[in-house]
């Protein structure tokens, strides 16, 4: 476990929990890399993160000594890898501060999560008999934001051709926040659903969702956030929240790929329809129809990716022993540090808030007229990692009149060393295309 330890030099606020970075960082092999003759200077975390070798060793020790199928072996590897897999469950939910281990559905990655929600109103919305909250026709509508990732854009937009539903948004100020000045005609008696980022991956804003919160409660519409952003950067604790879903993904976190996760309220999750037919998700089958299992199996059909979720499992272990509350405020410090220089740097637009205030360590820019590929190329010939392009967020683009951004990106072992690096680096793009 990495020492926690104030460093020399670092103001010592009675208050404010810190770590050291440096100490962190010598848990990521491979932030030790070169990358072009530099050393590597990785800044593209919201697209994925590192992993730590407290995260490497787990993945590994599984598979070297624990491997076996969940929930259907009597074996002895079967059971330790259900115990660590069910185990790993127990630890995320703790993380969220879930209630229950069993409103933690594990999937592939936050877009499974946020399309199994998608499907469970449809398929509740064909034929008669599914719970009232989840059926959808002409004259429903759904909720969703203009800076959403296309995942909590695509499922949405398919869900309303399905059913009739109509699709409707919040649009984004100037200043890269939420546009609530429609919120009570936006949200309204018509509204079933309403789905938005909690903090974009484009824009680095972190919304505030309590007013948004109480107009959902008010108009009885159910509530999903996308925490893909936020449950990695900062404490995330759904009771708090107030939320009926959550979707989240465990690469961003300091996992691997491959596992993400769906909490859901246990009673919303318990009068949902199933999605994904299969093994591990019935109660009984015979050839004339099946009964299904309660959550989470009921959402968990087929062998899951059982090392996966326990790797997530030291994930969350791993950031829980350095502390969210200091890993945030370790992005903070460097966001605003971050802003500072980048305003440094002539003919550079910041696209988001400009202040380290309700926004996290994202930052989305334009350089001049020199096109976001180039800046990257440039960039990456430094050693400096970030990326470039729509980010999966077309409409940000759209709503900002540029074809793509560059994104600088950090986490918890991101130094206010490698902001200058970029810094120099857009020095460098600069004298190349300037
Ligand atoms: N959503 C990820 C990103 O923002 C892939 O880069």
């Amino acid at each position: 476990m990495t020492t926690i330890a104030i460093p020399p030099g670092m103001p010592q606020y009675d208050d404010v929990p810190r770590y050291d970075v440096e100490a962190v960082r010598a848990d990521f092999p491979i932030l030790g890399r070169e990358v072009n003759g530099h050393p590597m200077v990785y800044l593209d975390s919201a697209n994925t993160s590192q992993k730590p070798l407290q995260v490497l060793d787990v993945l590994r020790a599984h598979y070297e000594r624990h491997n076996g199928n969940v929930s259907r072996s009597v074996h002895t590897v079967g059971t330790e890898a259900t115990e660590a897999y069910e185990g790993a469950r127990a630890k995320v939910a703790a993380f969220i501060n879930a209630p229950s281990p069993d409103e933690v559905v594990f999937t592939k990655n936050s877009t499974e999560a946020i399309n199994l929600v998608a499907y469970a109103f449809s398929n509740a919305s064909v034929g008669a008999g599914g719970d009232p909250r989840f059926r959808l026709g002409p004259g429903d509508e759904i909720v969703i934001s203009e800076m959403e990732h296309h995942s909590n854009i695509v499922p949405w937009q398919l869900l309303c051709e399905r059913t009739g539903a109509t699709l409707r948004w919040f649009p984004v100020t100037d200043g890269g926040r939420l546009d609530e000045s429609g919120l009570e005609e936006l949200v309204n008696e018509r509204t079933k659903l309403v789905s938005f980022v909690h903090m974009s991956n484009i824009l680095g804003t972190v919304n505030a969702t309590a007013r948004i919160t109480e107009r959902v409660r008010q108009v009885g519409a159910l509530l999903l956030l996308d925490c893909s952003q936020s449950v990695p950067h900062l404490p995330v604790d759904v009771v708090d929240l107030d939320a009926d879903f959550i979707a989240f993904t465990g690469h961003k976190m300091c996992a691997p790929s491959g596992i993400g996760v769906l909490w859901g309220r246990a009673e919303l999750l318990a009068a949902m329809p199933p999605v994904f037919g299969g093994g591990s998700m019935i109660e009984t089958v015979s050839m004339s129809g099946s009964t299904y299992a309660p959550p989470p199996a009921r959402f968990e059909a087929g062998t899951p990716p059982i090392a996966e979720a326990v790797a997530l499992g030291a994930a969350v272990d791993y950031l829980t022993g350095i502390g969210m509350r200091a890993i945030q405020w370790h992005e903070k410090e460097l966001t605003a540090y971050a802003l500072d220089a980048l305003a440094t740097v002539p003919g550079l637009r910041i696209f988001g808030p400009t202040v380290p205030v309700g926004r996290g360590g994202t930052i989305s820019f334009a350089l001049d007229g020199i096109h976001p590929h180039d800046v990257g190329q440039v960039l990456d010939a430094e050693g400096v990692e970030v990326r470039v392009g729509h980010h999966c967020a077309r409409p940000v683009c759209v709503r900002f009149g540029v074809p793509a951004t560059t994104r600088a990106s950090f986490y918890l072992y991101t130094t206010t060393g490698e902001v200058d690096a970029l810094v120099r680096g857009l020095e460098q793009v600069r004298k190349v295309f300037g």
